[in-house]
Parts: C-alpha cells; sequence; structure tokens
C-alpha cells in the first residue's frame, strides 16, 4: 500500500468552547488552545482538528457560520487564529480546520440577501414555493419540526436539513461552488493543513424534492433517500478535489450520515480523487432505538463488531479508514461501551486499544485520552444542545413519549455528555478557566483529570501516550492487514493484523468476567512479544515475552497486544 502522511498521523479533536478558557469569561478561546498546545504535543499526536471558530449566532455552537472569513467574538480575534497556526507549525502540529459548506447561518450576508431576492444570491439556497398552504414536501428536519421555513419577503420556503437557523446552500449553482472553493483557498494560503468537511454528503439533494415515506406515529416524511448520498455528491466532491484539495498537501476527512461501506469506497476510494477519508457513523448507530438515535438500551458487541469488521475488510486496499469512538456529538465511550465504573481506567484503556490497532487514522476527542465520562443531569432544562432541547419537545410533545422515558435516553445519548468542559485539574472549575464555564463541568473533575493522570505512569493518558507511540514504531499499525477473530463471541473483540513478515494478535475483553478464549493454532506455543497491556503497572517500552498455549484467560475488560515475527 502506498504510504502516506496522513495515513501514519493521529488527530485530536479540539470543541473550543469547552476546551480551556484564557480570560475568564467562562468560554473555551483560541488563546486557551494556544497555552495547552505543549500538552498535545506531549500527547504525541500530530493534527488538531479544530471545531468551527468561525463568526456565528451559535445556535449549533459555531455549525452555524455567518462569516468564514471572521472569528466568532468569544474565541478571539483572526490575529490569534495567525498566531495559533504559527505556533502550531513551530512545534510540528498540522491544523485541521471544521468546515461547514452544507449550511450556513441565516446571519450569514449571503442569505440575507438571497431572502431578499439581489442578485446574484437569490439561488444561492434552495427555495421553493409552498403547497396547499404549507411547506414544498413533508421532509422533516434533523432538529426537529418541518426542514422547510417560509420567508415572508420571497414568498417561499427555504431548506434546512438542521436548525432554521442553518440554511441549505444549493451546490446545484455553480456560483455558490466558486464561492466555497475560493473561501477554502482563503483558508490553504492562511496555512492550514486539512479539513474536516460537516455533513458533506448533504450537499447534493434529490431535484425533484419528493414527499418522504412516513412511518406511523411520525410527523413527518423521511428525507433521508433524497438528501444524503445522493449520486451528484461525487461530482461535487470531485471537483472540490480538482480545483482546491489537489493543489495543497493536506488531509481531507469528511463527515458522511448514513454511509454503507460501499459508499465509504466511492468517498474514500484511493483512485476516486474525493476524499482522503470519512466518518462512517454505523458502529455509532449500534444503540439507537427503531427510528430515531433515542434509545436507553445498551449496545450488543456482535452488533459492533460486524460493523467495524466490515469496514475494516471491504476498505481495506481500495479506501481507508477513520477511527473513532468520540466526538462533539457523542456520548463518552467509556460511558457507553466501558464501564465507567468498577472498570473506569481498564476499560478506557482497552477501548483505546481496541480501535487504535485497527487500519486508518485514530481521531482523539479532548478528555477521551483521560477517561472522562457522560455527564447526566436532572431536566431538560439543564441540557444546552439545541438537538437535545429540541427532539425532548418533538418525542414528548408531538409523538406522546414518556417523558421520563425521554429523560433517560437523552442521559445517555444527549450531545452535551461530550460538551462538559475539559477537567485540567482538580481545583476551581477544574482548570478549565477562573470564572465559571458556559455549560457544565462533570462534578468527578477531582478524580479525572489531566494533572492528576500525568505524573501517573499507571494513567489513561500516559497509556494513550504509549499507544500514539507504537503507531509511529511499527508499519504493521498503519498499513498491517485486518482479519477479525471470534465474531460471534459477545464477550470480546479480537482480531490479527498481518504486515510483511509481522504478524499482531490484538485481544480486547468487553466483559465484567473472566473470558477463556482459544488461541489460534499458528500463534500457540510461539515466542510473541507483548508491545501494550493495560494489565501490568508497567507503561513504559519493554517487550515483555509472551507464549500462549492452546487457551489463555482474559481478565474482565483486559486488553492484550502480542506481536510475532516470522523471521
Ligand atoms: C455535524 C456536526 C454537528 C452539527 C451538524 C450540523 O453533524 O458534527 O455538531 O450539529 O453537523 O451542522
Ligand atoms: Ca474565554
Amino acid at each position: 500500500m502506498k504510504r502516506d502522511w496522513w495515513k501514519e498521523a493521529v488527530v485530536y479533536q479540539i470543541y473550543p468552547r469547552s476546551f480551556k478558557d484564557s480570560n475568564g469569561d467562562g468560554i473555551g478561546d483560541i488563546p486557551g488552545i494556544i497555552e495547552k498546545l505543549d500538552y498535545i504535543k506531549e500527547l504525541g499526536v500530530d493534527i488538531i482538528w479544530l471545531s468551527p471558530v468561525y463568526r456565528s449566532p451559535n445556535v449549533d455552537n459555531g455549525y452555524d457560520i455567518s462569516d468564514y472569513k471572521d472569528i466568532m467574538e468569544e474565541f478571539g480575534t483572526m490575529e490569534d487564529m495567525d498566531e495559533l497556526i504559527y505556533q502550531m507549525h513551530k512545534k510540528g502540529l498540522k491544523l485541521m480546520m471544521d468546515i461547514v459548506i452544507n449550511h450556513t447561518s441565516d446571519e450569514h450576508e449571503w442569505f440575507k440577501r438571497s431572502c431578499r431576492g439581489e442578485e446574484p444570491y437569490t439561488d444561492y439556497y434552495i427555495w421553493k414555493k409552498g403547497k396547499n398552504g404549507g411547506p414544498p414536501n413533508n421532509w422533516g428536519s434533523y432538529f426537529g419540526g418541518s426542514a422547510w421555513e417560509y420567508c415572508e419577503s420571497r414568498d417561499a420556503y427555504y431548506l434546512h436539513m438542521y436548525a432554521k437557523k442553518q440554511p441549505d446552500l444549493n451546490w446545484e449553482n455553480p456560483k455558490v461552488r466558486e464561492e466555497v472553493k475560493k473561501m477554502m483557498i482563503w483558508w490553504l494560503e492562511k496555512g492550514v493543513d486539512g479539513f474536516r468537511l460537516d455533513v458533506i454528503n448533504l450537499i447534493a439533494k434529490d431535484q425533484r424534492f419528493p414527499d418522504g415515506e412516513k412511518k406511523p406515529g411520525a410527523p413527518f416524511g423521511n428525507m433521508i433517500p433524497y438528501t444524503h448520498n445522493v449520486p451528484k455528491v461525487h461530482k461535487f466532491l470531485k471537483e472540490l478535489n480538482r480545483d482546491v484539495f489537489s493543489k495543497y498537501p493536506i488531509v481531507t476527512v469528511g463527515e458522511t450520515l448514513e454511509t454503507t461501506a460501499e459508499d465509504g469506497k466511492k468517498y474514500a476510494g484511493f483512485n476516486e480523487h474525493e476524499l482522503n477519508m470519512i466518518f462512517t457513523f454505523e458502529h455509532m448507530n449500534v444503540d439507537n432505538g427503531e427510528n430515531s438515535k433515542w434509545s436507553d438500551e445498551r449496545f450488543r458487541l456482535t452488533k459492533l463488531k460486524e460493523i467495524m469488521n466490515r469496514w475494516q475488510t471491504e476498505l481495506q486496499g481500495i479506501a481507508w479508514n477513520s477511527l473513532y469512538w468520540n466526538n462533539h456529538d457523542q456520548p463518552r465511550v467509556v460511558s457507553r461501551f466501558g464501564n465507567d465504573r468498577d472498570f473506569w481506567s481498564r476499560s478506557a484503556k482497552m477501548l483505546g486499544t481496541c480501535l487504535h490497532m485497527m487500519q486508518g487514522t485514530p481521531y482523539i476527542y479532548q478528555g477521551e485520552e483521560i477517561g472522562m465520562t457522560n455527564c447526566s443531569f436532572e431536566n431538560i432544562q439543564q441540557y444546552e444542545d439545541v438537538e437535545s432541547v429540541t427532539a425532548f419537545r418533538q418525542h414528548t410533545e408531538l409523538m406522546g413519549e414518556d417523558p421520563n422515558y425521554m429523560m433517560r435516553c437523552i442521559r445517555k445519548k444527549s450531545r452535551d455528555n461530550a460538551r462538559t468542559v475539559m477537567q485540567w485539574d482538580a481545583g476551581p472549575f477544574g482548570g478549565f478557566g477562573t470564572n465559571g464555564v458556559w455549560f457544565a463541568l462533570n462534578p468527578n473533575y477531582k478524580q479525572i483529570n489531566v494533572g492528576s493522570q500525568v505524573e501517573d505512569k499507571d494513567s489513561i493518558l500516559n497509556y494513550y501516550k504509549k499507544l500514539i507511540q507504537l503507531r509511529k514504531k511499527y508499519p504493521i499499525i498503519v498499513y498491517g492487514d485486518y482479519e477479525s477473530l471470534f465474531a460471534d463471541s459477545e464477550k470480546n473483540f479480537c482480531y490479527i493484523r498481518k504486515y510483511e513478515r509481522e504478524e499482531l494478535l490484538i485481544l480486547c475483553s468487553f466483559s465484567e468476567s473472566l473470558q477463556e478464549i482459544s488461541v489460534p493454532v499458528r500463534y500457540q506455543g510461539r515466542r510473541g512479544k507483548i508491545l501494550i497491556t493495560n494489565m501490568t503497572g508497567e507503561t513504559n517500552m519493554n517487550m515483555d515475552q509472551c507464549q500462549l498455549s492452546e487457551r489463555t484467560v482474559l481478565e474482565p475488560y483486559e486488553a492484550k497486544v502480542i506481536l510475532y515475527e516470522y523471521l
């Protein structure tokens, strides 16, 4: 396989609002990030993915951009941004900007002018006449309600897949595409090293705009078949690649909802010239309810494995995977797939191991490296996220669901689980700032924080550092082929990697009890070395010898990675 720097890299995601507040207004900011660059560098990652910092009225925490070439006031100034880029490059860190080009804020100049019917902006967004005194079709938006909003000055409706303050851009209009390209080039000329493209597989819409299928009890029709992965999206991405991405030595990752591995090969195929990789949601949907993400059920391991094994094997040699458990939209993985009480540290390390030993580029979300957990609140008023708040209303008021049940779902799945502030130390406000926090600090910050983990050689933080170092040292971790083991087991997640004259055996237990597993014949009695395990008190690079017999026992949430060399 062709070697590429972005295949060998590890990415760290910063959600700026919750990362570090430098001026005591309770909101994380760019100077705060600059303060913490040494910490990030120490971790060993190569790239920072920065969630949006552009000017925004903050209906969706920056994913509603009102000016692509300006910085949100609370976060700082363009000078701060230039300083961040400068400081990062000085330290050898690359910057991946989060860019939202499926929609803008309704406060963006383009939209305001489009509303007023000013040329050339009239067709910058998706405008349709109403039907029978209502919206043009029955599509529902992601953040509740119809996907269409009426605008009096045009006597027409505009489309918004997300909040009504997030109107969708009209990608069919070549002027829109040119504006977007110009804006991205402007950032690349500033020196940014790549983009994370927000909901990028939604940019092409089925131009017939048909009604969506309506499930019994659902207030709106399903817009997904007409708005996600519409074939023309590939034409648009190839054009962006030709005119923008291919002109710079950058990395691109697309956020793509509702994608199969088949789609993955198209978006991230080595010969497709679209994106370097995508974020699939399939493995994030394992604990969804029947018609939405809202459910209070725990995931099944066989389902999770089936999905991850499929993406690993189907993309192999054809396209590149991203690897993630967490981001600003997902609950904390140690609470979701691990055990954040009895096996907090061990299960956090196991989950890190299970993910980082796969083929792909790993992403770490702020706080994951110290095992930050979900944070639950009593009632919906305490939640901040537009998705949780609108979902609660829609499910209880329109769909008649039990509010207590809905609250349980929200505690488990709310995006706010990821958005409590970073736990830097055990001091006031967890070291996030000096004067309060914009949303919430998880009360467990006294036990779980960076300060206490830096010195502790057995900490989750130091374990993550070691995982990253291993990737730099062993090409098999980056480039090795993937083979799954024990696909039917509900208790363990095991697999093999193969590269040149080496093999890697990865054993991870997802169980709270001892698990006996049978060792594949070719490793029985063979001498290997343990590259990493969450069971010993050792986090240095000492190579423990290891020789497995026919059967071996895994402790609860044990993880072990064994290297076999066939010299
Ligand atoms: C993506 C972002 C999410 C945002 C949505 C709409 O899914 O990750 O935070 O709400 O797009 O922009
Ligand atoms: Ca601040």
